[in-house]
């Protein structure tokens, strides 16, 4: 029988694993899990941490994800958009405070049409920055023409790869839409975000090793793992498991055994369910954070899921916090764009 050394020291060689091991991993205790990951973090991507500015410009959204605060059914929530010179403005705020990574993100929200955002990231990109797109699901002509603007990245996380569930969670969208979707974005050379959702409920471990395997098969180059938090005004509400946190831990450790140079972000879900999570996450193979940069009239109306962290603070507060927070640990904040293959 193989043991939990000898699936660490393949992985540590080959960066491949069965979903028999993956699945061991996920069910073992972690400790020895975690300081693998951070080893290999280590060696692949070094100590830098690189920081992502998130703009969450709209909180309006067509679909009716079952988990998430914004989707449509919510009637109980504030719903603000931004206009182009407002997503402009808090840009430059974050070009102001370092950022060297700038995230667009919002609710599936068509009232920012292809031209309307192409001029938005045109106007963005005129700084020395690369920008990330994490707006859901849009026409292959759509990603084509955001990434002529100059958009860089795009997140759109699988959520599941288990079908049945994702169809229960997702009542009116279509799975085999999403992975088109992501294949598009990869086939047009953005740098490729995905990820998924760890607790959901009726998820199984073994549909989590097939998650990882999905990344890894995807070649993803940035891959963004958060425990589910139930939002009260959902249909999920209640169903919260305190087992999230160390279960999401796990699948971000053994994604980066799998996918050793990839950027693998510390979630702000991550550190909504501990108050230490982002540092955590950071030392089990993560190295990616992002702060928001929005104030707190428009972070607090971003309800995804309850008792979101700095809702309160200053963007420049959470710049300075998370830079002490970082240099605490020994690593340090990187000045470069933080690409997977530097460009
Ligand atoms: N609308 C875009 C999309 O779905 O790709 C981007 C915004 S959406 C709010 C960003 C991510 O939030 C989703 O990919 C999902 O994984 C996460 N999310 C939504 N509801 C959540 C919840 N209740 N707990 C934890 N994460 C959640
Ligand atoms: Fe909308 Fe994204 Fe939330 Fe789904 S996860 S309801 S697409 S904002
Ligand atoms: Fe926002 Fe610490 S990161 S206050």
């Amino acid at each position: 029988m193989t043991s939990l050394n000898d699936i660490l020291e393949k992985a540590r060689e080959k960066h491949e694993l069965s979903k028999d091991e993956i699945e061991f991993l996920l069910q073992t205790d972690g400790e020895k899990l975690f300081k693998t990951a951070d080893e290999i973090r280590k060696e692949y991507v070094g100590d830098e941490v690189h920081l992502r500015g998130l703009v969450e410009f709209s909180n309006i959204c067509k679909s009716t994800c079952k988990y998430c605060g914004l989707r449509a059914p919510n009637k109980k929530i504030e719903r603000y958009r931004l206009t182009p010179d407002e997503i402009i403005n808090f840009a430059n705020e974050g070009v102001m405070l370092g950022y060297k990574t700038l995230v667009l993100q919002s609710g599936e929200d068509m009232y920012y049409e292809r031209d309307l955002l192409c001029s938005i990231i045109s106007e963005i990109k005129k700084n020395d920055i690369a920008l990330t797109l994490s707006i859901g699901e849009r026409s292959e002509e759509d990603y084509e023409a955001f990434r002529t603007a100059g958009a860089d990245r795009y997140l759109l996380r699988i959520e599941t790869t288990d079908r049945n569930l994702y169809k229960k969670l997702h009542p009116n969208m279509d799975f085999e839409n999403r992975l088109a979707c992501l294949k598009n974005i990869k086939s047009l050379g953005y740098e490729t975000g995905t990820g998924c959702l760890v607790g959901l409920p009726g998820q199984t471990m073994s549909s989590l090793a097939d998650d990882i395997l999905f990344f890894k098969s995807l070649n993803a180059d940035m891959v963004g793992i958060g425990p589910f938090i139930p939002h009260p005004d959902t249909p999920l509400k209640g169903m919260f498991n305190p087992d999230n946190f160390e279960r999401a831990l796990k699948v971000m450790a053994v994604t980066r055994l799998v996918l050793p140079d990839i950027n693998i972000p510390a979630t702000t879900a991550m550190e909504t369910v501990n108050p230490n999570g982002r540092i955590i996450a950071l030392k089990s193979g993560a190295n990616v954070v992002m702060p928001n940069i929005l104030t707190s009239e428009y972070k607090k109306k971003y309800e995804i899921y309850p008792n979101k962290i700095c809702i309160n603070e200053h963007s420049g507060k959470c710049r300075n916090c998370i830079e002490a927070k970082i240099n605490s640990i020994g690593r340090f904040i990187s000045t470069t764009k933080g690409f997977r293959k530097p460009v």
